[in-house]
């Protein structure tokens, strides 16, 4: 088969390291992809904003089966584009990426089926939601509606926070049209678990946890990243966890989205919080955490490419996948400055020592080749993968590899995995 990978990630290269090990993997392109998805597949620039440039790109590849990355262009709708060009591909349409592309469509959704998730209200009315916040109290958390490249929700500690996010959001216009309207709902004590499923459209197969660590510094500091390393299986959530919020979460979702006309296939990314009162949902992502994705990616024995086509295809009931029994753990690599402003195009060395290294592999975030140099090309820059027979073996064979990296402009966690390790 012909694949074509749609995103530039660690998340990306992750899924392409896979893909190329596929024995159905006759060629594999990624589009735009990075320095290090280079080394795996060819590379096309394209503008992930720009669908009708990627459809164009898949036909002219004579591409058989596209996977989408990132939340973007699934929720534009570019699965639906490409089916409707004749061309299969791996994500939910535009109609079940609302799950992640509106928080407002997602909540109630969760209110018509019950599924347990955070109190909320919806705003269109900037006074309204300053009285909701003011009657309430706080901490109390503030989302806008649509996509905000992960910066639209405040976990406010005090009102004063809270009404600021909704000015900034509404008033200010910071987030453009993705925060005219908002979600303000009950903050949620206790770890967070990201849960994922394949989905497709009406049957489930779990796919494993991982746990995230979102704040930028040691000890859950400063503020919320994208993710700043990851580990998978994780002592937070185990096998009755699981059981539970299939039954209570992934199985009522699956079940209405189908009835309410919108199938989902793909890879639910159910964000959890476990709180005292069981498992509740935070959020949906209609596509792969990053970094979870490069530990789950580690984790998996299978071949990918028959369970993401099982997806596409509506017949994974039955599908069976298998897991090494170790833990994976993603530290990222990011530049100095992130998640605030941070330059980009600065050199990173020491990539073979650390490649060279046990069970480590290094995926690109964010990287871009110049010559022989690699260079950094946006905030979080590398995922520092490893493999180890329990989290403390992983923990220490990661920063091994992250330590082998010549980089002054950047800097991780130093803590990856610290709720695992000694347990
Ligand atoms: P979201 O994009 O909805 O996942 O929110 C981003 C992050 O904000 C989550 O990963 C949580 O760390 C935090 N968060 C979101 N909603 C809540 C909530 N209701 N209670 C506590 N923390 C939350
Ligand atoms: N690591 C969290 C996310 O991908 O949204």
């Amino acid at each position: 088969m012909r694949l074509l990978v749609v995103g530039s990630g660690g998340r990306e290269h992750a899924l392409c390291w896979a893909i190329a090990a596929s024995p159905l993997c006759e060629a594999l392109y990624c589009a735009p992809g990075n320095a290090g998805i280079a080394e795996v597949a060819t590379c096309l620039p394209v503008d992930l904003e720009d669908l009708d440039a990627i459809v164009a790109l898949a036909v002219a590849r004579h591409i058989d089966f596209v996977v989408v990355g990132p939340e973007a262009p699934l929720v534009a709708g570019l699965v639906d584009r490409l089916a409707a060009a004749g061309i299969k591909a791996f994500g939910p349409s535009k109609a079940a990426a609302a799950l992640e592309g509106s928080k407002a469509f997602m909540k109630d959704f969760c209110a018509r089926h019950a599924i347990p998730t955070a109190a909320y209200a919806r705003f269109t009315d900037p006074e309204a939601a300053r009285a909701h916040v003011r009657a309430k109290g706080a901490p109390i958390v503030v989302k806008t509606d649509g996509l905000a490249a992960g910066k639209g929700v405040t976990v406010a500690a005090t009102v004063e926070e809270a009404i600021a996010a909704i000015d900034a959001a509404m008033v200010g216009g910071a987030f453009g049209d993705a925060g005219r309207e908002l979600v303000i709902e009950e903050f949620l004590e206790g770890q967070e678990v990201s849960f994922f499923a394949l989905c497709d459209g009406r049957n489930i197969v779990p796919f494993g946890a991982a746990q995230d660590h979102k704040p930028v510094g040691d000890g859950d500091t400063g503020p919320n990243t994208g993710g700043m390393g990851a580990y998978s299986p994780t002592p937070a959530f185990d096998a009755a966890a699981e059981r539970r919020v299939m039954d209570e979460i992934v199985r009522p979702t699956i079940a209405g989205m189908a009835a309410e006309g919108r199938p989902f296939k793909g890879i639910l990314f159910v964000g959890l919080m476990m709180t005292a009162g069981g498992p509740k949902l935070v959020e949906f992502n209609v596509r792969f955490g990053d970094p979870e994705c490069e530990v789950l990616m580690r984790r998996l024995m299978s071949d990918l490419v028959p369970a993401l086509l099982a997806s596409a295809d509506g017949v994974l009931d039955g599908f069976d996948l298998r897991w090494y029994p170790e833990t994976a753990l993603a530290v990222v690599m990011a530049t100095r400055g992130y998640p605030g402003r941070y330059p980009k195009g600065t050199p990173i060395a020491g990539l073979e020592a650390a490649a060279a290294l046990d069970e480590v592999i290094v995926f690109h975030a964010a990287t871009r080749r110049d010559g022989d140099r690699i260079l950094s090309d946006g905030g979080r820059v590398l995922a520092v993968t490893a493999i180890g027979a329990d989290a403390a073996e992983a923990q220490a064979r990661a920063y091994a590899g992250v330590d082998a990296i010549d980089w002054p402009d950047g800097f991780c966690r130093r803590d990856i995995g610290w709720r695992a390790v000694g347990r």
